[in-house]
Protein backbone atom coordinates (compact mmCIF):
# COMPACT_ATOMS: atom_id res chain seq x y z
CA UNK A 1 0.00 0.00 0.00
CA UNK A 2 1.69 3.44 -1.03
CA UNK A 3 1.60 6.18 1.14
CA UNK A 4 1.57 9.31 -1.38
CA UNK A 5 -1.04 10.37 -3.65
CA UNK A 6 -0.64 9.92 -7.49
CA UNK A 7 -2.01 12.27 -9.63
CA UNK A 8 -3.29 11.08 -13.03
CA UNK A 9 -3.87 13.03 -16.43
CA UNK A 10 -6.61 11.07 -18.82
CA UNK A 11 -6.47 12.82 -22.25
CA UNK A 12 -9.44 11.60 -24.18
CA UNK A 13 -8.77 10.92 -27.75
CA UNK A 14 -11.49 7.88 -28.75
CA UNK A 15 -13.96 9.73 -30.78
CA UNK A 16 -13.99 10.15 -34.90
CA UNK A 17 -14.71 13.54 -35.26
CA UNK A 18 -17.47 13.12 -37.67
CA UNK A 19 -18.18 17.31 -37.76
CA UNK A 20 -15.19 17.93 -39.42
CA UNK A 21 -15.39 17.61 -43.21
CA UNK A 22 -13.47 15.82 -45.82
CA UNK A 23 -10.60 14.97 -42.86
CA UNK A 24 -8.23 12.37 -43.29
CA UNK A 25 -7.68 11.56 -39.90
CA UNK A 26 -9.76 12.50 -36.97
CA UNK A 27 -9.29 15.60 -35.85
CA UNK A 28 -6.94 14.93 -32.93
CA UNK A 29 -4.25 13.63 -35.37
CA UNK A 30 -4.47 16.34 -37.94
CA UNK A 31 -1.57 19.28 -37.85
CA UNK A 32 -1.63 22.30 -36.39
CA UNK A 33 1.82 24.09 -36.96
CA UNK A 34 4.81 21.32 -37.69
CA UNK A 35 2.74 18.62 -34.99
CA UNK A 36 -0.28 16.90 -34.50
CA UNK A 37 -2.95 18.12 -32.44
CA UNK A 38 -2.14 15.51 -29.86
CA UNK A 39 1.20 15.37 -29.55
CA UNK A 40 0.48 19.33 -28.87
CA UNK A 41 -2.07 18.71 -25.87
CA UNK A 42 0.05 15.62 -24.37
CA UNK A 43 3.05 17.81 -24.66
CA UNK A 44 1.31 20.64 -22.18
CA UNK A 45 0.42 17.79 -19.72
CA UNK A 46 4.15 16.68 -19.60
CA UNK A 47 5.20 19.75 -19.38
CA UNK A 48 3.85 20.19 -15.18
CA UNK A 49 5.73 18.44 -12.86
CA UNK A 50 2.80 17.30 -10.53
CA UNK A 51 1.44 14.70 -13.55
CA UNK A 52 2.89 11.71 -12.34
CA UNK A 53 1.29 9.66 -15.86
CA UNK A 54 -0.23 10.20 -18.35
CA UNK A 55 -2.63 8.21 -20.45
CA UNK A 56 -4.33 8.52 -23.33
CA UNK A 57 -8.15 6.67 -24.70
CA UNK A 58 -7.75 5.78 -28.32
CA UNK A 59 -9.79 4.09 -30.73
CA UNK A 60 -8.13 0.25 -30.86
CA UNK A 61 -7.67 1.24 -34.95
CA UNK A 62 -5.63 3.63 -34.22
CA UNK A 63 -3.66 2.56 -31.80
CA UNK A 64 -0.22 1.40 -33.32
CA UNK A 65 -0.37 4.54 -35.44
CA UNK A 66 -0.68 6.71 -32.45
CA UNK A 67 2.53 5.05 -30.44
CA UNK A 68 4.58 5.55 -33.32
CA UNK A 69 3.75 9.09 -32.54
CA UNK A 70 4.10 9.34 -28.71
CA UNK A 71 7.25 7.64 -29.55
CA UNK A 72 8.74 10.00 -32.24
CA UNK A 73 7.80 12.36 -29.82
CA UNK A 74 10.31 11.21 -27.28
CA UNK A 75 6.49 10.56 -25.16
CA UNK A 76 7.32 6.45 -24.09
CA UNK A 77 6.15 7.21 -21.15
CA UNK A 78 2.67 8.12 -22.04
CA UNK A 79 0.28 4.67 -21.95
CA UNK A 80 -2.55 4.13 -24.14
CA UNK A 81 -5.55 2.07 -23.62
CA UNK A 82 -8.43 1.42 -25.91
CA UNK A 83 -11.44 3.85 -25.99
CA UNK A 84 -14.83 3.37 -25.27
CA UNK A 85 -18.58 3.87 -27.49
CA UNK A 86 -18.60 7.34 -25.96
CA UNK A 87 -16.64 10.12 -24.06
CA UNK A 88 -17.39 8.78 -20.39
CA UNK A 89 -16.70 5.21 -21.36
CA UNK A 90 -13.21 6.21 -22.58
CA UNK A 91 -12.99 7.55 -19.54
CA UNK A 92 -13.50 4.55 -17.76
CA UNK A 93 -11.60 2.01 -19.47
CA UNK A 94 -8.59 4.94 -18.51
CA UNK A 95 -9.60 4.27 -14.96
CA UNK A 96 -9.94 0.38 -14.84
CA UNK A 97 -6.49 0.60 -16.79
CA UNK A 98 -5.62 2.68 -13.97
CA UNK A 99 -7.16 0.23 -11.35
CA UNK A 100 -5.46 -2.80 -12.66
CA UNK A 101 -2.04 -1.26 -13.00
CA UNK A 102 -1.47 1.15 -10.20
CA UNK A 103 -4.29 0.61 -7.59
CA UNK A 104 -6.80 3.21 -7.13
CA UNK A 105 -6.04 5.39 -3.21
CA UNK A 106 -7.72 7.44 -1.28
CA UNK A 107 -5.79 10.79 -2.27
CA UNK A 108 -5.03 9.68 -6.26
CA UNK A 109 -6.58 12.42 -8.90
CA UNK A 110 -7.30 12.51 -12.33
CA UNK A 111 -7.86 15.20 -14.51
CA UNK A 112 -9.69 14.34 -17.80
CA UNK A 113 -9.00 16.51 -20.62
CA UNK A 114 -10.36 16.36 -24.51
CA UNK A 115 -7.49 15.45 -27.24
CA UNK A 116 -8.60 18.61 -28.78
CA UNK A 117 -8.09 21.09 -26.44
CA UNK A 118 -4.51 21.72 -27.57
CA UNK A 119 -3.57 25.36 -26.02
CA UNK A 120 -4.66 24.07 -22.37
CA UNK A 121 -2.52 26.75 -20.22
CA UNK A 122 -0.03 25.56 -17.07
CA UNK A 123 -2.18 27.84 -15.21
CA UNK A 124 -5.11 25.96 -15.88
CA UNK A 125 -3.45 22.28 -15.61
CA UNK A 126 -2.49 23.54 -12.49
CA UNK A 127 -5.60 25.26 -11.06
CA UNK A 128 -6.80 22.25 -11.81
CA UNK A 129 -4.80 19.85 -9.45
CA UNK A 130 -5.58 22.49 -6.16
CA UNK A 131 -8.90 22.69 -6.64
CA UNK A 132 -9.30 18.99 -6.81
CA UNK A 133 -7.04 18.90 -3.74
CA UNK A 134 -9.33 20.94 -2.33
CA UNK A 135 -12.65 20.83 -3.08
CA UNK A 136 -12.72 16.64 -4.57
CA UNK A 137 -14.19 18.08 -7.72
CA UNK A 138 -13.66 20.92 -10.45
CA UNK A 139 -14.01 22.09 -13.94
CA UNK A 140 -12.71 24.57 -16.06
CA UNK A 141 -15.52 26.68 -17.15
CA UNK A 142 -15.28 30.64 -18.88
CA UNK A 143 -18.17 32.77 -18.50
CA UNK A 144 -20.07 33.30 -21.63
CA UNK A 145 -18.92 36.19 -23.74
CA UNK A 146 -22.26 35.75 -26.29
CA UNK A 147 -25.77 36.52 -25.69
CA UNK A 148 -27.38 32.78 -25.25
CA UNK A 149 -31.25 31.79 -26.60
CA UNK A 150 -33.12 28.71 -25.82
CA UNK A 151 -35.04 27.76 -29.09
CA UNK A 152 -36.84 24.11 -29.51
CA UNK A 153 -37.74 24.85 -33.05
CA UNK A 154 -34.59 25.77 -34.25
CA UNK A 155 -36.06 28.61 -36.15
CA UNK A 156 -38.15 30.99 -33.37
CA UNK A 157 -36.20 31.97 -29.93
CA UNK A 158 -38.13 30.92 -27.21
CA UNK A 159 -36.19 32.79 -24.30
CA UNK A 160 -33.28 34.83 -23.66
CA UNK A 161 -31.64 33.37 -20.69
CA UNK A 162 -29.64 35.88 -18.22
CA UNK A 163 -25.85 35.77 -19.63
CA UNK A 164 -24.54 36.54 -16.03
CA UNK A 165 -25.26 33.12 -14.67
CA UNK A 166 -23.55 31.29 -17.77
CA UNK A 167 -20.84 29.56 -17.95
CA UNK A 168 -19.53 27.56 -21.19
CA UNK A 169 -17.91 24.32 -20.03
CA UNK A 170 -14.47 23.02 -21.35
CA UNK A 171 -11.96 20.48 -19.96
CA UNK A 172 -9.52 19.68 -17.83
CA UNK A 173 -12.47 18.34 -15.14
CA UNK A 174 -10.58 17.19 -12.58
CA UNK A 175 -11.81 14.10 -9.68
CA UNK A 176 -10.51 12.48 -6.64
CA UNK A 177 -10.56 9.32 -8.35
CA UNK A 178 -11.95 6.98 -6.07
CA UNK A 179 -14.76 8.96 -6.25
CA UNK A 180 -14.67 9.13 -9.82
CA UNK A 181 -14.52 5.32 -10.29
CA UNK A 182 -16.95 4.68 -8.00
CA UNK A 183 -19.64 6.93 -9.72
CA UNK A 184 -19.16 5.75 -13.15
CA UNK A 185 -19.08 2.09 -12.03
CA UNK A 186 -22.61 2.72 -11.06
CA UNK A 187 -24.13 4.59 -14.70
CA UNK A 188 -25.81 2.27 -17.01
CA UNK A 189 -24.26 2.29 -20.89
CA UNK A 190 -27.79 5.17 -21.60
CA UNK A 191 -26.02 6.82 -19.19
CA UNK A 192 -22.97 7.20 -20.09
CA UNK A 193 -23.86 8.03 -23.46
CA UNK A 194 -26.17 10.77 -22.40
CA UNK A 195 -23.66 12.52 -20.31
CA UNK A 196 -21.67 14.76 -22.52
CA UNK A 197 -19.02 15.67 -20.27
CA UNK A 198 -17.61 13.70 -17.06
CA UNK A 199 -18.65 16.68 -14.64
CA UNK A 200 -22.20 15.30 -15.29
CA UNK A 201 -21.68 12.31 -13.65
CA UNK A 202 -21.64 14.35 -10.02
CA UNK A 203 -24.34 17.00 -11.27
CA UNK A 204 -26.97 14.78 -12.07
CA UNK A 205 -26.56 14.32 -8.38
CA UNK A 206 -26.43 17.69 -6.86
CA UNK A 207 -22.73 17.46 -6.31
CA UNK A 208 -20.68 20.84 -6.37
CA UNK A 209 -18.19 21.21 -8.67
CA UNK A 210 -15.59 23.86 -7.92
CA UNK A 211 -15.25 26.46 -10.83
CA UNK A 212 -11.84 26.76 -12.43
CA UNK A 213 -11.64 29.92 -14.99
CA UNK A 214 -10.55 28.86 -18.19
CA UNK A 215 -9.73 31.24 -21.62
CA UNK A 216 -10.91 31.68 -24.64
CA UNK A 217 -7.85 30.08 -26.56
CA UNK A 218 -8.38 26.29 -24.60
CA UNK A 219 -11.09 26.22 -27.02
CA UNK A 220 -12.12 22.94 -28.37
CA UNK A 221 -11.42 21.75 -32.18
CA UNK A 222 -14.91 20.73 -33.37
CA UNK A 223 -15.18 21.98 -37.50
CA UNK A 224 -12.82 22.86 -39.92
CA UNK A 225 -12.89 26.52 -38.97
CA UNK A 226 -11.31 25.83 -35.28
CA UNK A 227 -8.70 23.58 -37.07
CA UNK A 228 -7.51 26.22 -39.33
CA UNK A 229 -7.50 28.91 -36.10
CA UNK A 230 -5.59 26.66 -34.23
CA UNK A 231 -3.36 26.13 -36.87
CA UNK A 232 -2.59 29.96 -37.50
CA UNK A 233 -2.68 29.99 -33.47
CA UNK A 234 -0.15 26.85 -32.98
CA UNK A 235 2.21 28.93 -36.02
CA UNK A 236 2.79 32.13 -33.45
CA UNK A 237 2.45 29.99 -29.54
N1 LIG B 1 -14.01 11.04 -27.30
C1 LIG B 1 -13.54 9.82 -26.78
N2 LIG B 1 -14.25 8.68 -26.97
C2 LIG B 1 -15.40 8.69 -27.67
C3 LIG B 1 -15.91 9.91 -28.18
C4 LIG B 1 -15.19 11.08 -27.97
O1 LIG B 1 -12.48 9.79 -26.17
N3 LIG B 1 -16.04 7.53 -27.88
C5 LIG B 1 -13.19 12.23 -27.15
C6 LIG B 1 -12.81 12.87 -28.48
O2 LIG B 1 -11.71 12.17 -29.09
C7 LIG B 1 -12.50 14.29 -28.08
C8 LIG B 1 -13.41 14.53 -26.89
O3 LIG B 1 -13.91 13.25 -26.49
O4 LIG B 1 -11.14 14.45 -27.69
C9 LIG B 1 -14.52 15.52 -27.17
O5 LIG B 1 -15.45 14.96 -28.07
P1 LIG B 1 -15.91 15.58 -29.48
O6 LIG B 1 -15.33 16.89 -29.75
O7 LIG B 1 -17.38 15.38 -29.58
O8 LIG B 1 -15.11 14.57 -30.44
P2 LIG B 1 -15.63 13.53 -31.49
O9 LIG B 1 -16.59 12.58 -30.88
O10 LIG B 1 -14.38 12.96 -32.09
O11 LIG B 1 -16.30 14.50 -32.58
P3 LIG B 1 -17.75 14.46 -33.25
O12 LIG B 1 -18.73 14.62 -32.11
O13 LIG B 1 -17.73 15.61 -34.22
O14 LIG B 1 -17.85 13.12 -33.95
Amino acid sequence: MRCFTVIYAAIVAGGSGTRMKNAPLPKQFLPIGSEPVIIRTVRAFLAVPEIDRVIIGIKPDYYDYTRKLLDEAGFESVILVNGGKDRNSTVKNIADEIKASFGIQDDDIILTHDAVRPFVSERTIRDNIAAAKEYGLCGTYIPSADTIIASHSGAFVDKTLDRRTLYQAQTPQSFGLKSLYTELSQLSAEQMSSLTDTCSVFTRKGMGIRIVLGDRLNFKITTDEDLALADALAGKM
